[in-house]
């Protein structure tokens, strides 16, 4: 090669390596830029008045039990299967005794109930029962794991007001992929000691009392795109709503009043709810129950993990469309969709509806928590992907509370992005939002409160009848990516002088 004529032309090694790495260098920088651009000039998600709702409302079915010796008793199959999105060919999905989501557990206070979780799925799983009073033991978090082809049976009583909770699986780590891909569901119960105002709400599944389950996703052709933007930081946020995993979602409304079970079952994203007319609506219930009264707005903000139940009054014969309008710098600007809105739901009411009670004006007594009860303060700074400065570590337990007191938590959220917080075994009551009192729809029991950038909420805590110095609850940021990164932390309850336990090993992990 040495001898060849044409050898002395060529440009030296090193000039040519240079060139090169320069080169490489050179699309590596404008492929970033590009990136860069691509990204800020994404256009904001806007489907208000492009969605064609041609598909009737899934309405997941209540799931089928049996009472054994006086417990009632629920099956869940977590499964692989493909769903019809409307994406010109079957989606893979994860359910729950199903393709996609998973059915409406209901059981009364006082009833006794199990769950024979069985996982076919590929990976370990867990399923955690959102806003549910019970042991920790029995609440699916990252230290109740569920392995592929194994069957975990967690059981307890029900022991809280009529609400509307929702179950989930909670991986360390998985979470928002693994609620993201379908694995989802609703938890409701009933009480008869509040009978009465129960049977003055719109209250028969599926006709006038409807769970909303509203997620965002994003497609790749067929298929879930599960990789977040990176500039959301938040996770992933999606350009296609789906509500109880129908796409173009109608409703057809028969009576007068219709109560909507809403949750917030995305990963990342904040809703700020409304109808397209800005007609008011009622709200009637919070995360962990009926409020004291109904609070009429025209708005109203969930954020990931959080329920509300609503009451949407219509005319025979007209169309309303529920909305998500735009959340603003509040929930977090443009680059974590605040600047996006969604047409969500219509509802089309029949040429002659069905004469629906008026909405009762005392739903529930108030939270019996107060001030004066408050025998300690904690404060947990959300940063980043961090509470107090930590992250998850599942073998730390971060704080250790006695049964039965009443403890005022202060969360300020010191951070560009939104943030909620969730905590698990218990429901509490907001006591301050930025010092002031929180708005009506606030005033019941809560489970996860949204913390906007700069916030800071007071709310009052107390966990009663289960406690375990060894198994801990979680508390943490319900952005599910935030959550796996790391922003949660583990608590224990304890009796009056007992000391918080060793984290036991779990099994195989
Ligand atoms: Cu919705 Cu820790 O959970
Ligand atoms: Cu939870
Ligand atoms: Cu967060």
């Amino acid at each position: 090669m040495r001898g060849r004529p044409g050898a002395r032309r060529r440009l030296p090694r090193w000039l040519l390596a240079l060139v090169a790495v320069l080169s490489l260098c050179l699309v590596g920088v404008v492929g970033f830029f590009g990136w860069v651009a691509v990204s800020f000039l994404r256009a904001p998600v806007d489907t208000v008045g492009e969605v064609e709702f041609t598909r009737p409302l899934h309405v997941p079915p209540l799931a089928e039990s049996r009472v054994e010796g006086g417990t009632r008793v629920f099956s869940l199959d977590l499964q692989e299967g493909s769903s019809d999105f409307g994406r010109g060919g079957p989606t893979p999905t994860w359910g729950f005794n199903g393709a996609y989501l998973g059915p409406t557990l209901r059981a009364a206070r006082g009833e006794r109930v199990r769950v024979e979780v069985h996982n076919g799925l590929d990976e370990t799983s867990t399923v955690h029962w959102h806003g549910m009073h019970l042991p920790a033991a029995m609440d699916g978090g990252p230290h109740q794991p569920v392995d592929p082809g194994e069957t975990w049976t967690p059981e307890w009583e029900i022991d809280q007001p009529a609400a509307t909770l929702w179950y989930h699986p909670h991986p360390h780590g998985e979470t928002a992929r693994h609620v993201y891909r379908g694995l989802a569901g609703m938890f409701l119960l009933d009480d008869p000691a509040q009978a009465e105002v129960a049977e003055s709400l719109p209250h028969e599944y599926g006709v006038d009392d409807v769970p909303v389950i509203v997620q965002d996703k994003r497609f790749d052709g067929g298929r879930l795109d599960e990789d977040g933007s990176v500039f959301s930081g938040i996770g992933l946020l999606g350009d296609t709503l789906l509500v109880n995993g129908t796409v173009g979602p109608y409703f057809d409304v028969t009576t007068e009043r219709v109560r909507l079970r809403l949750l917030n079952g995305s990963t990342a994203r904040t809703y700020r709810f409304g109808f397209d007319d800005a007609r008011s609506f009622d709200v009637i219930a919070s995360d962990g129950g009926l409020l004291p009264a109904p609070a009429p707005v025209d708005e109203l903000w969930l954020s990931p993990g959080e329920r509300a139940e609503v009451v949407v009054t219509m005319e025979p014969g007209e169309d309303a469309v529920l909305r998500s309008e735009e959340t603003g710098q509040r929930g977090g600007g443009r680059f974590q969709g605040g600047s996006d809105r969604f047409d969500v739901l219509q509802l089309r009411a029949a040429d002659e509806l069905a004469r629906s009670p008026g909405v009762p004006g005392r739903l529930a007594a108030a939270p019996d928590l107060s001030a004066d009860e408050v025998t300690g303060t904690r404060s947990f700074r959300l940063t980043g992907t961090s509470i107090n400065g930590k992250q998850m570590d599942m073998d730390r337990i971060d704080e250790t509370v006695t049964v039965d007191t009443t403890e005022r938590w202060t969360v300020r959220n010191a951070d560009g992005s939104p943030h909620n917080f969730h905590v698990h075994g218990t429901q509490f009551v907001v006591e301050r939002l930025d010092g002031a009192p929180p708005p009506a729809e606030l005033a019941g029991w809560k489970d996860t409160v949204f913390v906007p950038s700069g916030a800071e909420v007071d709310l009052l805590v107390r966990f009663t009848g289960h406690t375990d110095p060894d198994l801990p609850f979680m508390f943490h940021c319900h952005l599910l990516r935030h959550e796996d990164q790391g922003m949660m932390g583990q608590l224990v309850v304890v009796e009056p002088g007992e000391e918080a336990g060793a984290v036991p090993e779990d099994h195989d992990h």
